[in-house]
């Protein structure tokens, strides 16, 4: 056998890999597990972006190569909808780089920036793939702590008191994943000012600003956020469309072209349909927004009911398509609550420490269930408190 490459150190399989395949062994052994982990849209595409896919699939010209920097419809679809979504202008030659999801995109912003002896700050808890990116680049891993006491953001100013100098990339998400905790105009504002004096490159993670927020906003609205900042978006949430990976990284000019220089000898392109059909999905009304939020926010009040069960504490105002919640005292920490809710009640809530220490005491639930699967998972809620009345501690209200 060979050995691994040592970059590999320390990066461990995908924490849902693993979970997904004990899931799927309890399955097949007669349990009817529900799954309110992963957080990948059961909802289906809208209709016009499904035709378009079949119709450009059916062309015999489209199924060649593509170009690495995306085809032009897919770029100027996307600065259109950053002009009018967040008031952002974006040239679509240069700086929209359209990306096979948003998650081979944090891959590639680490592998095009970060070296050893660089640091990159990752916010805990947080989305796992940027630390996981930061070590594959070979650089090293400082985390920033969030809580709930402020808002799940960073400390900006604490932060400065720290030695930033070998500080090259900072990642945040906002909306962020997966406490919910949302992001202002003006903290964004924050961010660039504090990414300029540094020398700090400020990658923001956006792919959650259309569900349930009635205000999306990018970090390039800020003013010099060209200089110091790059976005990531993708279709995954907003147009479920995770399967079809399609994404997007925005900023600078200089920044995007060291990116597909990278990115150029890692794909050959994106299958031109899905492109075209993403190029569609971007130009849909509001109505497909406001219907999607319709449904999430069902399903978010089925949540609030089972976390209140449970007798979790929670904000009722996150955004994204999770609810987070802090477990009631009587659990060792969220994984002890979730591993006893799967294997008395068949029902599967993901732990917050898989994202990060500082998600220790937390819970998520997924909104990517119909509101009968959250009622049910309520039900099994009600029958697990009644087994272990320990855990009816007072009723939380809402944070
Ligand atoms: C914070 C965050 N960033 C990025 C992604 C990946 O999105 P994509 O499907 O565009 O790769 C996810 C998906 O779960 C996420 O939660």
């Amino acid at each position: 056998m060979f050995k691994p490459a040592s970059r590999l150190d320390g990066i461990a399989e995908y924490y849902f890999a693993g979970k997904l395949r004990e899931i799927a062994q309890l399955r097949q052994n007669g349990h009817p597990v529900l799954n309110l982990g992963i957080g990948s849209p059961d909802l289906p595409p809208a209709p016009p972006v499904i035709e378009a896919l079949q119709t450009a699939a059916a062309h015999p010209a489209a199924h060649a190569y593509q170009p690495y920097s995306g085809i032009a419809e897919l770029r100027q679809a996307w600065a259109d909808w950053y002009q009018r979504w967040y008031g952002v202008r974006l040239n679509p030659q240069t700086e929209a780089l359209p990306l096979i999801g948003s998650k081979e995109g944090i891959v590639h912003v680490a592998m095009s920036f970060l070296e050893p002896g660089d640091i990159a700050l990752c916010p805990n808890p947080g989305y796992p793939t940027y630390r996981a990116a930061t070590l594959l680049a070979g650089a090293e891993v400082q985390h920033y702590h969030l809580a709930a006491a402020t808002q799940w953001l960073p400390d900006l100013p604490a932060l400065e008191k720290t030695d930033l100098r070998r500080v090259k990339i900072m990642w945040v998400n906002y909306p962020h994943m997966p406490t919910g905790a949302r992001a202002n105009p003006d903290f964004f504002q924050q961010l660039v000012d504090f990414g300029r004096r540094h020398h700090i490159l400020i990658v923001n993670d956006n792919p959650y600003s259309f569900i349930l927020n009635e205000q999306p906003i990018s970090i390039l609205r800020a003013e010099g956020a060209f200089e110091t900042a790059l976005e990531l978006n993708s279709l995954s949430k907003s147009h479920n469309l995770a399967g079809w990976r399609v994404g997007l990284v925005a900023g600078h000019a200089e920044h995007l072209q060291a990116i597909l220089r990278f990115k150029s000898n890692m794909d050959s392109g994106q299958f031109q349909p899905v492109q075209l059909a993403a190029a569609r999905a971007l130009q849909l009304p509001e109505a497909w927004y406001q219907g999607l939020n319709d449904t999430y926010r069902e399903r978010q009040g089925h949540a609030f009911a089972l976390l209140k069960t449970l007798g979790c504490r929670f904000d009722e105002q996150q955004q994204g398509m999770f609810v987070w919640a802090e477990i009631p005292k009587g659990f060792r920490d969220g994984y002890d609550l979730s591993d006893r809710l799967l294997y008395e009640q068949d029902l599967f809530l993901t732990p917050g420490g898989i994202f990060g220490s500082a998600g220790d005491a937390y819970i998520r639930v997924s909104l990517c269930s119909p509101s009968a699967v959250l009622a049910e998972a309520q039900q099994r809620a009600q029958a697990f408190v009644a087994a272990a009345p320990a855990v009816s501690l007072p009723m939380a209200n809402a944070l």
